[in-house]
Formats: structure tokens, sequence, C-alpha cells
């Protein structure tokens, strides 16, 4: 035992007992510190970054990025501005009357504080002392066109892929109905069931491309150095969007690869579409309950894979918490988060996801629904024993 990479120390103590009856007891102690395979993974994942980024036309990248951000921005403004507000240079708007200019729905009354706290940010509108909000940029339907053409140039000079982008401006279109609460976002990204709109979100455009080949990189180095085949845990695992690659690529490793999610609808498809791996496994979880409750076992799993799912969390610092006992002494969290500040796409876009609310962690005060980088690297923040 204690040369297990993961034990830092073990001893066994025999007690002399009445008569013939002796006790034997057993001590180990956890080594702490990053495991030398977790470090070789993310050394791994980082040179598939750069070779990645090597591939990418960056010019091109960042003016789409910022052509998505213009347009996300734009169509914010163009719809505050439909419902009568900020129509004149010196109109001033308190909250309230936002909310009820828009309508917007009290579910998302959090998102349109977020609108506006991201158009302050760019300069697209101002708040006086008051907290009265004036000096909207100018937006219509005109302007919109024209950036959305430029987006879409620069759509095909970076290779981005169209329908993400496609989603997008479907979704820009539909704001009135979605602040609204009458539009469902989920019809939009899931028409009439149909799953090729998310596909092109979390699987086959150019960021969710390069993500998923890094998380490949990093998790097929984990199964590779791990002495015994791994027992994956992948939570919030929907479209596949990332196993349907890493499925294939860690074939040769045979892992027990444990695919979930909250609706059996993605347990379906997905067992349709690893039918040829007989080591994958399937089950509802819900990383917002009780893990034994749900038959996992603690101390369990090599590998916890999240991808664009921790935001999903009530409790960040909870989940963690539970991933931390679920995990094996050496094991790890792989995860893809979205970390902007104001992903301005994201504004018009995914966060009208209903259960994206009644964050119980620091996101209750600050609106927030993705945390940021530093918010991550901050175990205060998360309110994390380490
Ligand atoms: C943004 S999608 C990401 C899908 C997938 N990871 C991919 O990359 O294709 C988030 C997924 O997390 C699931 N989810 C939401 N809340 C969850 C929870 N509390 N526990 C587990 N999964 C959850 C949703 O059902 C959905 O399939």
């Amino acid at each position: 035992m204690r040369q297990h990479p993961a034990v830092a120390d073990a001893a066994v103590l025999l007690s002399e007992g009445n008569g013939t009856a002796s006790n034997l007891s057993a001590f180990a102690e956890l080594a702490s510190g990053v495991q030398p395979s977790a470090e070789q993974a993310r050394q791994n994942a980082q040179q598939r970054a750069r070779q990645i980024e090597q591939q990418i036309d960056g010019a091109a990248f960042r003016a789409l990025m910022e052509g998505a951000d213009r347009v996300a921005i734009l169509a914010m403004s163009d719809r505050l501005r439909c419902d009568g507000l900020f129509t004149q240079a010196a109109s001033r708007h308190s909250l309230e009357e936002i909310y009820q200019a828009t309508g917007v729905a009290e579910v998302h009354q959090r998102l349109l504080r977020r609108w506006l706290d991201g158009l302050i940010s760019v300069g697209a509108l101002q708040q006086d002392e008051q907290g009265d909000y004036h000096s909207l940029i100018a937006a219509d339907a005109e302007r919109l066109q024209q950036c959305w053409q430029e987006v879409e140039q620069w759509e095909q000079r970076a290779g981005y892929g169209s329908q993400t982008l496609h989603y997008i401006r479907v979704c820009s279109h539909c704001l009135r109905g979605l602040l609204r609460g009458e539009t469902d976002v989920r019809g939009i990204l899931f028409p009439e069931g149909e799953l090729s709109t998310a596909h092109a979100a979390y699987r086959d455009n150019l960021v969710s491309r390069s993500m998923n080949n890094i998380v490949i990189a990093a998790v097929t180095t984990l199964a590779a150095a791990s002495h015994k085949p791994l027992r994956i845990l992948e939570v919030g695992a929907g479209v596949a969007g990332t196993a349907s690659d890493l499925v294939p690529a860690l074939a040769e490793y045979r892992p027990e690869y444990w695919f979930t999610d909250l609706s059996e609808f993605f347990l379906m498809e997905a067992r349709k579409l690893f039918a040829a791996y007989p080591w994958m496994h399937y089950g509802i979880f819900d990383m917002n309950e009780d893990a034994v409750k749900q038959g996992m076992e603690m101390n369990s799993f090599d590998v916890i894979l999240c991808c664009n799912v921790l935001h999903n969390a009530c409790n960040a610092g909870e989940v963690l918490a539970q991933f931390s006992s679920l995990l094996a002494p050496g094991g790890s969290l792989v995860f893809i988060e979205p970390f902007r500040r104001h992903n301005y796409p994201l504004l018009v876009s995914m966060e009208f996801f209903p259960e994206l609310t009644g964050f119980t962690d620091l996101r209750a005060t600050t609106d927030q629904t993705f945390f940021t980088r530093e918010q991550w690297l901050c175990s205060g923040t998360l309110n994390l024993a380490t």
C-alpha cells in the first residue's frame, strides 16, 4: 500500500486481546497534491490546445467572436427599444420600468439585469447615481442585418460552423417571447425533438470540437496511465457532444464508463449511439441530489467528467464536495465551462434555459450563471474546504 501513488503512508497494528482474540487495525493516509498521471494529463491537454490553436485562423476567429458579441448586443438593444425604452436621447428608466416595459417573466428578471450589466460593461448603456439607466446605443433591424452578414463572412473564413450561429440568430429574433416566458428556448434548441442544433452547439462548432478534443487528450492520458480500467462518471452527458468522440477514443482501454443525465431521452439515444461498446453503462443521475441515495458508491470513480453542466449546480461548492467524495484517491475531475463575465451570444440564447435559477452559492447575489475563471480558481468563491 505504501507504494501506491495515492497513499502517503500506511500502517497495520496488531493488538493482543484477552485470551486467544486479538485485533488487527489498519490505517492509511491519502497522499495530497497532484498525481503524476493527472499532471501528465494536464500537460497533454495543454499540448493539444496549442496544436489546435496553430490550426485556427486566429484573426478570423477573433473577428467572428467580436462580431457575434456585436450582434447579440445590438439584438438586446433593439429589443429594449422595440419595447419603447430609451427612444429619446434624454430617456431614463428605472429597473422596475424596464421590467414593466419588457413584460419580462419573473424567472428571467435575473437575466435581464445581466443584460443591463453586460451592456454597461461595453459602454452600450449608462447608469446614473440614482441607479437609472440611460444612453442605450442605437440599434435597428437594418443595422442588425448588416452585422449578421459580417458575422457570416467571418464564419466562413474561420470555419466555425454556421448552425450554432443560426441558432443564436433565431433566438435573437425571439427575444420578446423568450423574455416574457412565452417562448421556450428548448423548443429552439431541440425543434420537434430533433438533435442537430444541439449537436452543432455541443459537438460540431469549432469551439466545441476544440474543447472536446482537449478533454479527449486529458482522459485518454489518464486511461493509458492507469494500471486498471478506469471508472468514469460523465455527468449531464446530454446529446453526447463530448462522448461521441471520447468513447471511441477510449475503446482500447475498455473503461467502465457511466453515461448519465437527468433525462431518459438522452440515455436512449446514447444506448443506440454506443451499442458497439459493451463497457458503456447508462443511468439517471442528478448532481444536485445525494449521490449515495442514487446508488453511487463513495471513492469509486477515477474520473468525473462534466461538459457544460457544472453551471447547473444549485450550489457549486456542495456539488464539488460531493464529487470529491465520489472520486477514488488520486481521481480527477475534468470539466468544460464557459467563464466569460458577459458572454453576449449566451445571454440571448442558452441563458434562457429555465432551470438556470435558484442558485444558492455566490451566484445568488451576483446574478451570474457561469463563474469566471478567477472564481473557479479561488476556493473561497465556492466555499470549498480546500
Ligand atoms: C448544456 S447540456 C450539455 C450536454 C453534454 N454535456 C454535451 O456536451 O453534449 C447540459 C446537460 O446537463 C444536464 N443536466 C442539467 N442539470 C443537471 C443536474 N442537476 N444533474 C445532472 N445533469 C444535469 C441536462 O439534462 C443536459 O443534458
